[in-house]
């Protein structure tokens, strides 16, 4: 069993230190927590311990403690120092070696990798002494969550905030390396593609890639080694896998081709059907009209990675975007492409395709199953976890 020494240290986000315990021990990982001083006022040991189901460690000079474990075997008795939520101010001592506590004391004395999700007001986040501070913590090796953009409790907006535990949860499972997808190889593509139409135009689609970078997420959370190859999106790299950027479908199916052998193919992306001849200089306006669009077919990246041959992957799942009979043409696209599994959403209804939650029905070699509407995040969470059950 792996286990997780948790450090919680100060600030209104420490509540989310109990998710973040309650999905680590979900997944079997023992968490063993620490709560500093600033921390026990925002969270109590008693709900630490609860959740823990063991003895939640405080001071630094405690002679039970001592005589039940000393802090150096404290500090290595895990597989990996997480800090969440990390204030300024245990950054700034764990970039200068300050002991001065408990939670400080672990942090010199760990021989195990360090994982913070720092959580702090704008301005702090943003300060010169914290910038210098985490580029030395990262050039050290220390692991950083970054932390969310988003309005926070002190009423400002910014970066700054904690986190949200899944992904916190995500990066620690890529550390420990754990999880049933551990030594599997997974190809994820995502987001939509551009087509130039010259060189300051182009034909994209409404995709944001939310759902297959967090199925790439959910993946490498399972242990995957995960190769994302998205299409131009506006999200964050994400965290604890490798992330490859192209913009054309034939781009796409050149970084797919190349990421080869996997054992789990997921085709998430809306790759273009069609591509403009490309002008080579900006089309211009004339007299004549306007200029007729020759569209040329894309390759399938589906259809190619799902063709038997050595390097198929063992599973291989595809996406479907239908706006109507939804059943029957999954049923039929699953079968013209040649693919294990088949997610099939009805983007015909409102806030689905850009937007954040999706409607799911899914076909297997079984039978298909219609899930409930949830955000994509879950959708991901849902699909690795079944990923997951059909390698174990
Ligand atoms: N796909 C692909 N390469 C393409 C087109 C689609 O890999 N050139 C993949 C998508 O990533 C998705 C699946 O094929 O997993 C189905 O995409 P979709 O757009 O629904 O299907 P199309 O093949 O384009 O069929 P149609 O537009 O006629 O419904």
């Amino acid at each position: 069993m792996k286990r997780i020494l948790l450090i919680v240290s100060g600030g209104i986000a420490a509540y989310k230190a109990l998710e973040l315990v309650r999905l680590a021990t979900k997944a079997g990982i023992g968490v063993t927590a620490v709560l500093t001083k600033s921390g026990a006022q925002f969270v109590t040991p008693l709900s630490l311990q609860a959740l823990t189901t063991s003895k939640v460690y405080q001071d630094l000079f405690s002679l039970t403690d001592e005589s039940e474990m000393g802090h150096i075997e404290l500090s290595r008795s895990a597989d990996l120092v997480v800090v969440a939520p990390a204030t300024a101010n245990i950054l700034a001592k764990l970039a200068a070696g300050v002991a001065d506590d408990l939670a400080t004391t672990l942090l010199l004395a760990t021989d195990k990798p360090v994982l913070v999700a720092p959580a702090m007001n704008v301005r702090m986040w943003q300060h010169p002494a914290t910038e210098a501070n985490m580029a030395l913590l990262k050039q050290r090796g220390v692991m950083v969550v970054e932390p969310d953009e988003g309005p926070m409790a002190c009423g400002e907006y910014g970066p700054g905030r904690l986190a949200e535990p899944p992904e916190i949860f995500s990066a620690i499972q890529a550390a420990l390396n754990n999880g049933p997808l551990k030594g599997k190889h997974a190809i994820v593509t995502s987001g939509p593609t551009h087509e130039p139409i010259d060189p300051v135009r182009y034909i994209a689609n409404r995709s944001s890639g939310r759902q297959g970078h967090a199925i790439a997420a959910a993946l490498a959370a399972l242990g995957a080694r995960v190769t994302l190859v998205s299409g131009p999106a506006a999200l964050p790299d994400p965290l604890g896998l490798t992330t490859i950027h192209v913009e054309t479908a034939r781009e796409m199916l050149a970084a797919v081709q190349a990421a080869l052998p996997a054992d789990i193919a997921v085709c998430a992306a809306a790759v273009g059907d069609w591509r403009p001849e490309e002008a080579a200089q900006k089309l211009k306006k004339t007299v004549d009209g306007v200029p007729a669009l020759t569209l040329t077919e894309n390759p399938d990246i589906l259809a190619g990675i799902s063709a038997p041959g050595p390097q198929r992957p063992r599973l291989v799942v595809g996406f479907a975007a239908e706006t109507e009979k939804l059943m029957e043409h999954a049923a039929a696209k699953r079968a013209r492409k040649g693919c294990d599994w088949l997610v099939a959403n009805n983007v015909g209804g409102t806030g689905i395709m850009g937007g954040s939650e999706n409607e799911v029905l899914l076909l297997t070699e079984t039978g298909s199953e219609q899930w409930d509407r949830m955000n994509k995040q879950a959708v991901a969470q849902k699909l690795a976890a079944k990923i997951g059950e059909h390698f174990t």
